[in-house]
């Protein structure tokens, strides 16, 4: 079966934006794919977490995406520093990793600019972590964004460049999936692009925050003063509504107010308590569900245990041959 790699950044809570976007194509995913999904906890140490806080992430993340249905008996979810084959295969990958070419990566540049103060070794050498994580399980595709497209072409360098130093055909290389076909945008709630928790948070809809919450930030969206003329065309903020309507609502309700825009009746107020409703509908059984896995430490550690047994299956395979082509060999 073809292998799925990909790393989750245990930030935040996961909002609407993310479910659509990455977690349901997971779920498909791991029906058909061999999948190793994980929760990239060193990477995140380059923002120096306090320790409880780098817990309580991780330890949330697993509960939101156990409680969405990724399911540890179909596809590895497992913690990255559960793996001590990742940092020490990163020790090696590194040697072969050249400054320019890390000093050229966007995401590099964007953090010196962003954050000037703390510039460490690891922002510059997380590239070669990523590929790590992607190399260490012969991994066939990837699904990332358009932001990771870098990342996944260094992977592919450092896997070449190493099969070629040492004169084997070892590492696979690595493409980029989207499993829809098509990349899926949600838009926020403030009326300017994609939903995102960096855009604030009245701009999300969050999975973990309750209905009435929900309700308040979606009575709340922009609107402007409606349509003029029939047939109008729709502005960001009102098509914005129409798209997270197509999400979480039936398709004849969308069409009840996509005909009263075009007619010129439509009331916003009416639009945004179904949207709402709807909405509420939705998140809740998943709310209750993330609140219910979260207290289950049982359920948490055992999905934990699972993962990182079969994660460190495959990674330790690929150290003992990486170190055997390398040349360390024991003298006891
Ligand atoms: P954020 O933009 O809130 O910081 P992340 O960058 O952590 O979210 O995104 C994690 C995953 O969710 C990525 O795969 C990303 O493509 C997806 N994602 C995030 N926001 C959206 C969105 N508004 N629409 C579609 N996919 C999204
Ligand atoms: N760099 C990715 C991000 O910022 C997270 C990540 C780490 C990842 N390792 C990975 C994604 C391996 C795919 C494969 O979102």
């Amino acid at each position: 079966m073809e292998r799925v790699v990909s790393g989750i950044r245990p930030t935040g809570k996961l909002h609407l934006g993310n479910y659509f976007g990455a977690v349901k194509s997971f779920l498909q995913m791991q029906k058909e794919y061999d999948c190793f999904f994980f929760i990239a906890d060193l990477h995140s140490l380059t923002t120096h977490p306090k320790p409880s806080d780098l817990h309580a992430n991780v330890r949330s993340v697993l509960a939101e995406y156990l409680a969405m249905g990724l399911d540890p008996e179909q596809c590895a979810l497992f913690i990255q520093s559960d793996i001590p084959a990742i940092p020490e295969l990163y020790t090696y990958m590194n040697m072969n990793a050249y400054l320019g070419e890390l000093q050229r990566s966007a995401s590099f540049k964007e953090k010196i600019r962003t954050q000037p103060n703390n510039v460490n070794a690891g922002l510059l050498t997380y590239p070669v972590l990523m590929a790590v994580d992607i190399l260490v399980h012969h991994a066939d595709y990837v699904p990332v964004g358009k932001d990771q497209q870098q990342h996944l072409e260094m992977t592919r360098q450092f896997g070449n460049r190493f099969n070629r130093l040492y004169e084997q055909e070892y590492f696979t290389e690595p493409q980029a999936f989207s499993f829809t076909g098509e990349l899926v945008k949600v838009p926020g709630l403030t009326g300017q692009g994609k939903m995102s928790k960096s855009s604030g948070d009245a701009d999300t809809v969050i999975f973990n925050e309750d209905d009435e919450v929900i309700r308040k930030k979606i009575m709340r969206a922009k609107t402007d003063s409606g349509p003029t003329s029939l047939n109008q065309e729709k502005p960001e903020e009102i098509q914005n509504l129409f798209d997270l309507m197509a999400l979480v609502s039936d398709s004849s309700t969308l069409e009840h107010f996509d005909q009263s825009y075009a007619n010129c009746e439509i009331r916003y107020g009416d639009m945004k308590k179904k949207l709402a409703e709807d909405m509420v509908n939705f998140i809740s059984p998943i709310r209750e569900r993330i609140r219910e896995v979260e207290r289950d430490e049982g359920y948490l550690s055992k999905a934990a245990k699972i993962g990182a047994d079969k994660a460190n299956e495959s990674a330790n395979k690929t150290l003992k041959e990486v170190r055997e082509i390398i040349g360390f060999r024991k003298f006891y």
